[in-house]
């Protein structure tokens, strides 16, 4: 069975980090965000797999996922989405040359599952279905596709974002589906926003009458789309990450506190003024003096953390954090800098240089 994955789309939640970084770059306990959703697809024994992305960004993901040798016997290439982000049903469509013909996992690049994906896929190939539908409980399904039911618990149909979502349920970004993909895609028409919709999709099959299975499945976040949801899956990924995934292997001084489960890339100096308290993941080569780390805290490479407080955050390669406030539920780009204001007149002024659409709370 081959995969596809989508990991285009212009992520407009996500700015301003997204006006440098594609969002499915963007690291989630040290490692790209589409890395956790190779290691699923990988486990459940899927070797060919073909990465949807932007059109001009095929070398800053292949860069970051290389050819799939970093999971051993596993092949991964990547394609642009012709025309650009034209709905996720698209998608497939674009890799129509790829995939006609086959039996294939589909899944979106923003889409977080805790546990594995095996069992969809087995039950998909042990009951030859011709779609399978990965359902979760939701409080606002709205945002989602839903799916409607039939007095007798059977699928009537599946809606896209509906105002008045018939169920409390939301079609998961993971979907499997055979060969008659493309005749379901030349049936729909794009929708009211002007994306193809997968939703159209899956009511196809099931209005054709075709084997549609589904399972519900717990414990998936989604969604990734907004800063809150990024840090939620940071600290939900790293709850989920083996003992051992965490080494030490930079240079921590004597005297340096580090509590429960904590990785220390090589190169990274920790001095002996730091409090670092698990769950927290530090990249290679930065430098932690006067530092206390708190829990689900992830730091890229080349970080510098001095005489701050970080904790339940993201904080991407290159910062410079240098400031004695206390930095909780944030997100901080690439390079970014954050100096205290104390030490430059005036004191009680805060200077800020934000890029466009960024948020910041003083
Ligand atoms: O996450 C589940 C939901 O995903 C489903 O419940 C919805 O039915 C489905 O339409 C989709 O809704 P979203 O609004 O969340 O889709 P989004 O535009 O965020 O795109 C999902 C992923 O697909 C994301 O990783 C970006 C990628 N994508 C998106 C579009 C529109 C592409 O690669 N190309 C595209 O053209």
């Amino acid at each position: 069975m081959k995969a596809l994955i989508a990991a285009g789309g212009h992520a407009t939640r996500l700015r301003p980090i997204t006006w440098t970084t594609n969002k499915h770059l963007i690291p989630l306990a040290n490692k790209p965000m589409l890395w956790h959703v190779i290691d699923k697809i990988v486990a459940a024994g899927i070797k060919d797999i073909i990465v949807n992305v932007n059109p001009g960004e095929v070398d800053s993901m292949s860069k970051a996922f290389g050819d799939g040798s970093n999971w051993g016997d596993v092949k991964i290439s990547y394609l642009e989405q012709l025309g650009g982000a034209r709905g996720v049903a698209h998608v497939v469509a674009n890799a129509k040359e790829h995939l006609e013909g086959h039996r294939f996992l589909f899944f979106l690049g923003d889409n977080i599952i805790l546990g594995s994906i095996n069992k969809f896929v087995e039950r998909f190939e042990n009951e030859s279905l011709d779609c399978m539908l990965a359902f979760s409980r939701v409080k606002d399904p709205q945002r989602f596709g839903v799916p409607e039911f039939n007095a007798d618990g059977s699928l009537r149909r599946i809606l896209e974002k509906p105002c008045d979502p018939p169920s409390d349920f939301a079609v998961t970004g993971i979907y499997l589906y055979n060969e008659d993909y493309f005749r379901a895609f030349d049936a729909i028409k794009p929708s009211s926003r002007g994306e193809y919709e997968i939703s159209d999709i899956n009511t196809w099959y099931i209005e054709q009458g075709r084997k549609v299975g589904y399972e519900e499945i717990t414990g998936w976040w989604k969604d990734t789309g907004t800063p809150d949801a990024l840090i939620e899956g940071n600290a939900l990924i790293m709850d989920s990450l083996d003992r051992d995934s965490f080494k030490v292997e930079g240079d921590v001084e004597e005297g340096a506190q580090l509590h429960g489960l904590v990785s220390i890339g090589p190169g990274t100096k920790v001095s002996a003024d730091c409090l670092i308290r698990g769950p927290v993941t530090i990249g290679a080569n930065c430098v932690l003096s006067g530092a206390y780390v708190g829990p689900y805290t992830s730091i890229g490479d080349g970080v510098t953390i001095r005489d701050t407080e970080v904790e339940h955050s993201v904080i991407f390669g290159g910062a410079t954090i240098d400031t004695t406030e206390r930095i909780a539920t944030s997100l901080i780009g690439l390079n970014a800098t954050l100096v205290d204001a104390r030490r430059t007149h005036p004191k009680s002024a805060h200077r800020l240089i934000v890029g466009d659409n960024s948020f910041v709370e003083l």
